[in-house]
């Protein structure tokens, strides 16, 4: 479902830029997946709407099942979208990709359940919405190898200095990474924020296991939705405003030997 064909939006636009501290009060502690070295704050519930996110959303609470525990059998592609939001991107991607299994993970309740209903009303199956620390998730939850590709789109850009070291794009992703993509699988990344575009073609770019392709770039923007980068909230949102907008693909080089 494209951004523009969904239903009038019932939660607030998330804000620009970082939650501030007040957002750490209101979070409620879930849990340590959700708290871990206080490092995420993570919004609490703002709508009142009934939802009805069908099966298309699961609760990681302390003790979330694995990805192939997620994944019916017989998907060879398996996709992720972390801080899926309202869902604009994870739902085009279940009609543009049949094929692939796509996992959104959304840390905030209340956007995972949104994007489950919202999902759930398209009666597709291959999406599925799970409430947990994306970052997280991907350290301890999935096995080596096993995702064609991960996306991140407008990741919360900690615009405070003192919060910088809670990006998503930080040196310690890089390993985590490069453990659960496969070989030619992507991360796909999208941002409006300059200074954190610096960071990720810093980090990414350096990276031995990754290499920028500009050309897969290209060719996942002419696809069309649901392919990569489009349609999102927060895409929309930009583009109304005129911001410029970093689309990057950095692509898996293949395992050398000895690799974990
Ligand atoms: C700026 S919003 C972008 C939402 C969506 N990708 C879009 O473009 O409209 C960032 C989202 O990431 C979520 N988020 C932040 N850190 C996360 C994490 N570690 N794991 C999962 N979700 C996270 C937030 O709750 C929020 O919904």
């Amino acid at each position: 479902m494209a951004a523009s064909s969904e239903p009038e939006d019932l939660l607030p636009d998330l804000p620009d830029g970082a939650p501030d501290g007040a957002n750490d009060a209101a979070a409620t502690p879930r849990g340590s997946r959700m708290h871990r070295g206080g490092k995420l704050a993570f919004r609490s519930r703002v709508q009142d709407q009934e939802d009805d996110p069908g099966d298309r959303l699961v609760m990681g609470g302390e003790n979330p099942p694995a990805l192939d525990e997620l994944v019916p059998k017989g998907y060879r592609d398996v996709e992720i979208e972390i801080g899926s939001g309202k869902g604009a991107y994870l739902i085009a991607a279940t009609a543009a990709k049949p094929d692939t299994f796509l996992l959104g993970i959304e840390a905030a309740t209340g956007y995972a359940s949104l994007a489950a209903t919202r999902l759930h009303e398209t009666g597709r199956t291959n999406g599925l919405l799970l409430v947990d620390n994306g970052k997280l998730y991907l350290e301890d939850r999935c096995a080596e190898a096993s995702l064609a590709a991960v996306h991140v789109y407008f990741p919360d850009p900690w615009p405070k200095r003192r919060h910088r070291g809670r990006r998503f794009f930080t040196e310690d992703v890089l390993d985590v990474l490069a453990r659960v993509i496969r070989c030619d699988g992507y991360v796909l990344i999208a941002t409006d924020n300059a200074c954190y575009a610096g960071q990720i073609a810093r980090v990414m770019g350096g990276a031995c296991d990754f290499v920028r392709d500009e050309q897969e770039e290209q060719r996942r923007i002419a696809a069309g939705p649901g392919h990569a980068f489009t349609p999102t909230n927060f895409e929309r949102k930009y583009l109304e405003q005129g911001r410029v907008i970093r689309r990057y693909a950095f692509r898996r080089l293949p395992r050398r030997r000895g690799d974990a």
